[in-house]
């Protein structure tokens, strides 16, 4: 079987780089000429571990081939992958045109009876829309939706160790060829870690294979991304509350979700989700329910208190600064918009900067892996530092914005010999021990976690 990829972001490239070692023959295509190059050098243009080392093996055994030519990729396809971008657009609803114009360019050469495969999010309806596109284009082409849930960080892992796939669409026959593919991948995937080098799972999920309708499939995906943006946001705004009744989030959080209908995962209160997906798919779905006449003002609410929580930390930080940032240096350790990528879009870090550079603060930042991709979107005053140490010399105060191991095993006392005297310790994860911070002379802010 032979598969294009169209797109080489995230999705696509892991996807290709996933499914050329299993054993297909896959086409990953790119128009854009700087990216390209860069997969045909056996290298992708963002850090996830372990990916480039899978790319190198596919280039040298022949089965990925990098490509900008629909013409010599997608006539040679059984099925054919869009992962394309889907940018948010000045009102909140996704920009399809990229998705629109893939699977323009792929009808005009795809083969009789091949199967097209939407990986990128798109709006519950869209898939109908395509649908009729190839049928104007005169195309037997079978679509189907297959919603993609993997993280930025542990995009491999997730895909090899899938705790899910849902493919959407209306015949049994073409789903079952889609099912085939990620059948094949569960066969391989031991192999496929070996040669990229990452662990397998210790307790490795089910990896339940569902079949639904097309619009079902596609309002999955937004769907559980809400959710879990929702389940943040909620953690966030009890936080706050934690913050003013002296009570500590963590622990109410660990009970919470010690109920099995519950479920603890996603309720870490902090800074706030960022990222190329939860942002923009809450938007996106705000904009569809919108257009459908339906009220969905809980994901309204559950964007607003995501975006007040750069500003409530910054505030909680002037707080204790005697209420002014004037003359204060500000140490930022990470700037993607989590740890294990180098991805800066919606950074709660870069916005954490921005705000403390703007009011004031004499402003160094440092990620591991993200510097390059922050520095465009950074105060042009703020200094980028070469390592942690540089950063946080001297500093008033540190906000430990991601959780990357070098922030999070560095020792507290290390920290408390760089800083200034009585620096603040500001926890933007609620990932560390309070008291062995404290311990060190320095002292904690965190969110929701008053009582400390
Ligand atoms: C998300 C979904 O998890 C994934 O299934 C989908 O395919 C794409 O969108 P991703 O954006 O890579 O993945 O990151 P995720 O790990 O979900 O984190 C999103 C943001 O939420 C990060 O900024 C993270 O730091 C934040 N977060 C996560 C919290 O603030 N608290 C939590 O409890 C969990």
């Amino acid at each position: 079987m032979t598969i294009t990829i169209l797109g080489t972001g995230y999705v696509g490239l892991t996807s290709a780089a996933v499914f050329a070692a299993a054993g297909f023959t896959t086409y990953v295509i790119d128009t854009n000429p700087s990216r390209l190059a860069s997969v045909k050098k056996g290298k992708s243009f963002f850090y996830e571990e372990g990916l480039d080392l899978l790319i190198a093996d596919g280039l040298q055994n022949g089965r990925l081939l990098p490509t900008d030519s629909y013409a010599v990729a997608v006539p040679k396809s059984d099925i054919i992958f869009s992962c394309v971008g889907t940018p948010d657009s000045p009102n909140g609803s996704a920009d399809l045109r990229d998705v629109f114009a893939a699977a323009q360019q792929a009808a005009q050469y795809a083969k009789r009876n091949a199967t097209y495969v939407q990986k990128s999010t798109v709006p519950v309806g869209t898939g109908k829309q395509i649908e009729t596109l190839f049928r104007q284009a005169k195309k037997q082409l079978h679509y189907v939706s297959n919603p993609e849930f993997l993280r930025e960080g542990t995009a491999l892992g997730d895909t090899l160790w899938f705790d899910r796939i849902v493919v959407g669409g209306s015949r049994q026959g073409t789903l079952e060829g889609v099912l085939h593919v990620y059948k094949t991948v569960q066969a391989e995937r031991d192999s496929i870690a070996q040669i990229a080098g990452i662990p397998a799972p210790k307790d490795p999920p089910a990896g339940e294979l569902i079949t639904t309708a097309l619009n079902s499939a596609e309002l999955i995906k937004v769907t559980s991304n809400a959710f879990l943006a929702l389940k943040i946001s909620f953690a966030n705004s009890i936080a706050k509350l934690a913050d003013k009744a002296h009570a500590d989030i963590t622990e109410v959080m660990n009970a919470v979700g010690a109920d099995p209908r519950i479920g603890r995962a996603f309720l870490n209160a902090g800074r706030g989700y960022g990222g190329g997906c939860f942002p923009k798919d809450v938007s996106g779905l705000i904009a569809s329910s919108i257009a459908h006449g339906v009220d969905l003002e809980i994901m309204q609410a559950a964007a607003k208190v995501n975006n007040s929580m750069p500003g409530y930390i910054a505030e909680k930080l002037q707080a204790a600064l005697d209420g002014t940032f004037e003359h204060k240096k500000v140490a930022i350790l990470g700037l993607s918009f989590k740890t294990g990528t180098s991805d800066t879009r919606r950074s709660p870090g870069v916005n954490l900067a921005n705000i403390v550079a703007e009011r004031g603060a004499v402003v160094t930042a440092y990620d591991p892996e993200a510097i390059k991709e922050a520095q465009p979107l950074l105060n042009p005053a703020i200094q980028l530092a070469p390592s942690l140490e540089d950063a946080i010399k001297n500093a008033h105060a540190v906000l430990v914005v991601t959780t990357w191991p070098i922030f999070a095993t560095y020792p507290a006392n290390k920290y408390a010999s760089l800083l200034a005297r009585d620096a603040l310790f500001v926890d933007c994860m609620n990932h560390f021990d309070p008291h062995t911070i404290t311990a060190t002379g320095l002292r904690y802010i965190g969110v929701g976690k008053s009582t400390s």
